[in-house]
C-alpha cells in the first residue's frame, strides 16, 4: 500500500501539461528503406489528463512519446506541449525545455546501480538545478518507499526500482509525466502500485502520458488513444476511469 502524502499534491496550483498536435509526422530513413512512423498525427489533451496510448508494437506510440517530450525532433507538424511550441523550437533549446517541463519514465527503469535509491533522486536535482534536496524523503515516502531510501537498484523488487524512477521522474516537478511502458516488466500487483502513482500524479495537476500493452490498465485513464500504422485512429474521452488501485489483469 503506498503511503499517501502531500509531496505530490496539488499546492493549489491549476492543472498543466496540455498537449496539441497537429498533422505531426516522422519518417525514420530514405527511400525504399523509408518507415512511417508517424503520419498526419492530431492530438488535443487537456492539462492534466491522464492519457494511455495502445497500439500494437511498431504502430509509432514510443515515437509519439519521444516527440511530445522533445527527445526526437518531428519531419512535420505542430507541437505544443506546455505551452510551449517545440515544434518551433531549436534542437540545442530542446534541452532546457526538457528539463523545465517533462517527466520521463521507462519500462526498464533505467536506475543508476551504484547509487542508492535516494541518490538516484538527488542526482536528478544536481543535473537539471531543478527540485528541492531537502524534498527527497518526502518524495520516495510519496511512493512509498519511506524504509527503502538507502537501498540500491539489485536490493529493490521490480515495482519499487519503477516507484524510485517515478520519485525521480516528478523530483523537477515536471508539468508533464510520460511513461513508455512502465508496467511492462511487472507483475499484477507491483504494477498497479505503479498504475496508482500514475493516477494520483494526473489527479494532482499534472500532465501524464502512458503507453501500455494493457487494456486494463488503460481503463484508469482519463482519455485512450489508439494508434496503428502510425496514425491515431480514435482518442475517446473514458467517462468512467477505473481507480488504479482496483485494477485486475
Ligand atoms: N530510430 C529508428 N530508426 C528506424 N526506424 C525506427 C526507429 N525508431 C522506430 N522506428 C520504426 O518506426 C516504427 C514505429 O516505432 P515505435 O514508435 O517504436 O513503435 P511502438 O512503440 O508502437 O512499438 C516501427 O516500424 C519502428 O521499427
Ligand atoms: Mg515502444
Amino acid at each position: 500500500m503506498i503511503e499517501h502524502s502531500k509531496a505530490n499534491a496539488p499546492a493549489n496550483d491549476r492543472p498543466r501539461g496540455g498537449i496539441r498536435l497537429h498533422g505531426v509526422g516522422k519518417t525514420y530513413g530514405e527511400g525504399e528503406a523509408a518507415v512511417h512512423a508517424l503520419t498526419g498525427v492530431d492530438l488535443d489533451i487537456a492539462p492534466g489528463e491522464l492519457v494511455a496510448i495502445l497500439g500494437a508494437s511498431g504502430s509509432g506510440k514510443t515515437t509519439l512519446l519521444n516527440i511530445i517530450g522533445g527527445i526526437e525532433p518531428a519531419d512535420t507538424g505542430s507541437i505544443i506541449v506546455a505551452g510551449q511550441d517545440i515544434s518551433a523550437t531549436k534542437p540545442t533549446a530542446l534541452g532546457a525545455f526538457r528539463r523545465d517541463h517533462v517527466g520521463f519514465v521507462f519500462q526498464f527503469f533505467n536506475l543508476i546501480p551504484s547509487l542508492t535509491a535516494r541518490e538516484n533522486v538527488e542526482v536528478i536535482i544536481e543535473l537539471t538545478g531543478r527540485g528541492d534536496r531537502r524534498r527527497v524523503s518526502e518524495l520516495l515516502a510519496a511512493v512509498g518507499l519511506a524504509d527503502r531510501a538507502d537501498h540500491f537498484p539489485a536490493q529493490l523488487s521490480g515495482g519499487q526500482q519503477q516507484r524510485v524512477s517515478i520519485a525521480r521522474a516528478l523530483a523537477t516537478d515536471p508539468d508533464l509525466l510520460l511513461a513508455d511502458e512502465p508496467t511492462g516488466a511487472l507483475d499484477v500487483a507491483t504494477g498497479r502500485s505503479v498504475l496508482e502513482l500514475l493516477q494520483r500524479t494526473s489527479r494532482a495537476g499534472r500532465g501524464v502520458v502512458m503507453v501500455t500493452h494493457n487494456e486494463a490498465a488503460a481503463e484508469i485513464a482519463d482519455r485512450v488513444i489508439r494508434m496503428r500504422d502510425g496514425r491515431v485512429v480514435s482518442a475517446e474521452i473514458n467517462a468512467d476511469p477505473v481507480d488504479a488501485a482496483t485494477i485486475r489483469w
